[in-house]
């Protein structure tokens, strides 16, 4: 993606900032969070930022083309109080820190209808867990949908999560002030029912599973080169390799000519996340380096820090240095 770069101001990376995120530093003031999850082509986080300058606004979004046509209307609309960020944003609430969020939106989430397809729903009680754990006290989650399905099982999980609450109506027809999106347009053209879904956080989650870690240096293994060999790291390609909490599976091997360097193309799913990356391994004197090829590619879980670790013995030899517990 081509950015100018006055644009890339817009941009944040997590990965890159660490846990938790510093939110006065992003937004170069303190002020009331609000979070778009999927904002799309961002015509409802432009409009409601525009409307409340004294708030912060902070939307995830998967899609690069989502990203660069929110920008340019952030630039038309002249606005500094808006921060985006490209990643799933399952993985990016665990980012925020604390009772940060005052207001949560999802609008027009991916129904995934199949059943197959349905555990990609980013709406699950773990979620609503995570969500509350970062809401305010008495902070607000908006949950909008044009899928019958969708909204039977987003009511279901709201009854069953002790964290959220609602006043009134369980979910509505009308949601007066509620902003436009591409969606809702498109929707009410073809004369399909809305439903808007308003909660209030009741309960604050305690001892919730962390799945990113606080990290203040990068996880790696360093060991004696002498006993070691490189060759047995093809052995880890292919099977997925469970630990508690998700599966690990290693898609290739690639050696440099000189064969200092080696990378493995690595996926790690845990809590509803999956990330791809490289881990490298590298050769240098009397010693291996096992480490993450790239620092921005990925956010330091529990199970990058095992497929790490997993290489490492795999390749033998004795640890000389290493910074990943058991
Ligand atoms: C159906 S569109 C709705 C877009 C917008 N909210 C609207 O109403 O016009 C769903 C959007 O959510 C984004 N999305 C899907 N899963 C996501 C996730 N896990 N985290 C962040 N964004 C996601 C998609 O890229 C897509 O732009």
């Amino acid at each position: 993606m081509r950015l100018n770069s006055e644009a890339v101001n817009y941009i944040v990376d997590p990965k890159e900032l660490g846990r938790p995120l510093d939110l006065a530093a992003i937004f170069g003031r303190e002020a009331p969070l609000e979070v778009e999850i999927g904002f799309g082509y961002g015509h409802f986080l432009v409009r409601k930022a525009k409307e409340a300058p004294e708030r912060n606004f902070l939307g995830f979004e998967l899609s690069s083309k989502c990203i660069r046509k929110t920008i340019s209307k952030i630039e038309k609309a002249g606005i500094a109080n808006v921060r985006l960020v490209r990643m799933d944003a399952r993985l990016g609430f665990y980012f925020l820190p604390e009772r940060s969020v005052s207001v949560t939106y999802m609008n027009f989430p991916d129904p995934w209808p199949k059943k197959k397809h349905k555990k990609r729903r980013l709406l699950d009680g773990e979620f609503l867990e995570l969500l509350a754990s970062r809401t305010v006290d008495g902070g607000e989650f908006y949950f909008v949908t044009d899928h019958d399905e969708y909204l039977e099982y987003a009511l279901e999980l709201f009854r069953e999560s002790p964290y959220w609450k609602w006043e009134g109506e369980e979910f509505t027809l009308e949601m007066p002030d509620y902003f436009d999106t591409k969606y809702r347009r498109k929707w009410e053209r073809m004369g399909k029912r809305i439903y808007f879904l308003r909660r209030i956080k009741a309960v604050h989650p305690v001892g919730i599973r962390e799945l990113v870690e606080e990290v203040k240096e990068m996880p790696h293994v360093v060991l004696e080169r002498e006993g070691i060999d490189v060759k047995r790291l093809g052995e880890l390609v292919g099977p997925e390799i469970r630990f508690d909490g998700g599966v690990i599976r290693y898609f290739d091997v690639f050696e440099n000519q000189k064969g200092d360097r080696i990378l493995l193309e690595t996926l790690v799913s845990e809590g509803g996340i999956s990330q791809r990356f490289f881990i490298l391994v590298e050769l240098s004197g009397g010693e291996v380096t096992v480490k993450l090829a790239r620092r921005a590619e990925v956010a330091v879980t529990t199970g990058v820090k095992r497929a790490i670790k997993l290489v490492a013995e795999k390749l033998g030899g004795k640890i000389l240095r290493t910074n990943i517990g058991n």
